[in-house]
């Protein structure tokens, strides 16, 4: 793409005028935003850039590894793993209120990355994966009347607190045009195509307290929903699809058994900027096989819903 090509460049030169032979942390969540702007903060400073993965526990099946493996190891960015997830689930314990769960969450979120920060000795900049959107958003907004249905976890306050200044190569970029820079840089089609995860990841879509024992029954569950997805070239016309797991056990039987597990809901939505959203038109037929292939191969798991409720009045997420 000639037009992404000559912004690579532009942004390498701006990147390096701005930071100069300074050090920038990044806090890298494996989402298209923030990968694309570390990878392209390399490609200018090299390793004077550091990013952090915050790995709270709450992430997908075989996630962690994905995202470490690919930046690490194929892209070679120096990346630390922060493995916090005892920190996170322990203080998660008990827990079932959506809001105390993202507040606790975000919170803790800062700390570690704070922690992995002055590990590295600090840094003189932050890195975000900032868009153009974010940027009207947050200004069209500020002092108008607004009502938080949920609070998003974000590093916000951390560039005053640690002396930091903000590096956004981003800010002038919509979504569609990250991704077409993202494949500039080299990243996968598979990778920039992700749906979007949020911060507080499986967390929120697990209502009711948090167990060990329940996140990975639902990460077993919505591996197996993402496959049934890709395999029928579904996954490029839906704009974010997941299991929650409800807390809620139903009787059920298997083979001469009588069963009491866990029922799930599938969430599978079309949208085009996730403020408003459609319930996705599956097909009985691909609902029927779906739910098959996860009662038969996820333990914990002995009754599937689909949720059809579009946005608004629902919320994409559970909570
Ligand atoms: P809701 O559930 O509010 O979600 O309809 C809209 C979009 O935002 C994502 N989401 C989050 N993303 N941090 C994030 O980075 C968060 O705390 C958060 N909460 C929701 C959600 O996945 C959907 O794409």
């Amino acid at each position: 793409d000639w037009t992404m090509g000559a912004y690579r460049e532009q942004a390498v030169r701006a990147i390096r005028d701005q930071v100069g032979d300074g050090k920038v942390i990044c806090a890298l969540s494996g989402g298209v935003d923030s990968s694309v702007a570390a990878v392209l903060i390399h490609e200018a400073i090299g390793d004077q850039l550091t990013c952090v993965f915050v790995d709270h526990g709450l992430l997908r099946k075989n996630e962690a590894e994905e995202v470490v493996g690919m930046f690490r190891d194929h892209m070679n960015l120096p990346l630390i793993h922060a493995d916090e997830a005892d920190l996170f689930l322990n203080a998660l314990e008990g827990v079932s209120d959506p809001e105390i769960k993202r507040k606790t969450i975000g919170g803790l979120f800062i700390d570690v990355f704070e922690k992995y920060a002055k590990e590295i000795g600090g840094a003189d900049f932050l890195a975000q994966g900032t868009l153009y959107p974010d940027v009207i958003e947050s200004v069209s907004f500020s002092g108008g009347p607004s009502v938080t249905i949920k609070s998003h976890h974000n590093v916000g306050g951390l560039p005053e607190k640690m002396g930091m200044k903000l590096v956004e190569p981003l800010r002038e970029l919509f979504k569609d045009e990250v991704r077409a820079l993202g494949r500039e840089l080299g990243l996968p089609d598979r990778f920039i195509g992700r749906h979007p995860f949020p911060g507080p990841g499986l967390a929120i879509r697990c209502p009711g307290a948090i167990t060990r024992e329940k996140l990975d029954i639902l990460r077993e569950a919505d591996a197996i929903y993402i496959d049934q997805i890709r395999k029928h070239g579904l996954y490029d016309d839906i704009w974010q699809a997941f299991v929650a797991l409800l807390p809620v056990r139903t009787v059920g039987v298997m083979g001469d058994g009588r069963t009491y597990d866990y029922a799930c809901a599938l969430r599978a939505v079309g949208s085009v900027d996730g403020m408003t959203a459609d319930y996705y038109p599956f097909t009985h037929d691909f609902l029927g096989e779906t739910a098959t292939r996860i009662i038969n191969n996820v333990r914990g798991i002995n009754r599937v819903t689909y949720d059809i409720t579009s946005k608004p009045p629902g919320t994409i997420e559970w909570e």
